[in-house]
């Protein structure tokens, strides 16, 4: 299988965005996917909510003026199979300056193309919270967006206007775009609300949404500060257990052919899947 690449996207911030890269990288990773995540937010929530710093000049932003290759913007994370592309601080300037450029909507599409040559089974790309030219390019440089959306009042208004971006992107730039799915995030089970919420977006974008519901919890909202994913943070607590859900769910839609010829329905794993990402050196010995 080649690489998949799924742009994390939402306008709004605060929904999730950065939190589910994280956690759904990481949960991937634990069930032996090579993983790299883009953080193409100048506020490089996700960079730091892995314990990396941003990079200072940095070759994202030069990648995406053409001048140098993502390649060089590649960092191990602490854990195996896991790479980050950190945000930099240039990339604040770029949506001021990409529009100006030739083709300024598909600089990450092609910044991206040896990333999709190295092995990695997922690139997830961090969007930041706006529908910017960052944002632009990140959705024609994927194959598939998946939403986050957090279960609140006019849920549906703010994604009928990203789902919009979308329909136009695949009637125009980019007809291959798939939305991967909506994942309702910040979901509190106690409450009338998140419930409501959830049965309207299903009513409205049948099969779209995943049945990994992401409980608002305070371990999650903890663990960026930490700078780990929650399954090292709170390997047994809801949210992790939640974004590993996810995280299955994700594969089957992901990896389980529409109609499997031999009558099989579960995704090809490993027999036994690690109940911790491994630090680099783990099993090896060897430095990566
Ligand atoms: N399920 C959750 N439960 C509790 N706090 C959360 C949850 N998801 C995100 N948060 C917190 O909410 C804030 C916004 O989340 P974030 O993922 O950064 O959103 P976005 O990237 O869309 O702006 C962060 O402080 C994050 O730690
Ligand atoms: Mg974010």
């Amino acid at each position: 299988m080649g690489t998949t690449v799924v742009a994390i996207a939402n306008q709004k911030g605060g929904v999730g965005k950065s939190t589910t890269a994280i956690n759904l990288a990481a949960c991937l990773v634990e069930l032996r996917r090579r993983v790299l995540l883009v953080d193409l937010d100048p506020q490089a929530n996700a960079t730091s909510g892995l314990g990396a710093e941003k990079a200072i000049g940095g070759s994202l932003y030069g990648a995406l003026l053409g001048l140098r290759s993502l390649l060089d913007s590649v960092r191990p994370t602490a854990y195996q199979n896991f790479d980050l592309v950190p945000s930099e601080l240039d990339l604040a300037g770029a949506e001021m300056e990409l529009p100006k450029l030739d083709h300024s909507q598909l600089r990450l599409r092609s910044a991206l193309e040896p990333l999709r040559r190295s092995g990695y089974d997922y690139v997830f790309i961090d969007c930041p919270p706006s529908l910017g030219i960052l944002t632009i390019n990140a959705l024609c440089a994927a194959d598939r967006v998946l939403i986050p959306l957090q279960c609140e009042y006019f849920a549906l208004e703010g994604l009928s206007v990203i789902v919009r971006v979308v329909e136009d992107l695949r009637a125009g730039a980019h007809p291959g775009l798939a939305i991967d799915g909506i994942v309702m995030t910040m979901y509190s089970s106690r409450t009338r609300l998140g419930q409501q919420v959830v049965r309207e977006v299903v009513e409205h974008f049948p099969g779209l949404v995943y049945e990994a519901l992401i409980p608002r919890t305070v371990r999650l909202g903890e663990a960026p500060s930490y700078g780990k994913p929650i399954i090292v943070y709170d390997p047994s607590g809801l949210g992790a257990a939640a974004y590993r859900l996810l995280a299955r769910e994700f594969l089957q839609r992901n990896e389980v052919p529409a109609t499997p010829a031999d009558g099989a329905t579960e995704p090809k794993e490993p027999p036994a899947a690690p109940e911790a990402l491994a630090p680099p050196s783990a099993s090896s010995g060897q430095a990566p």
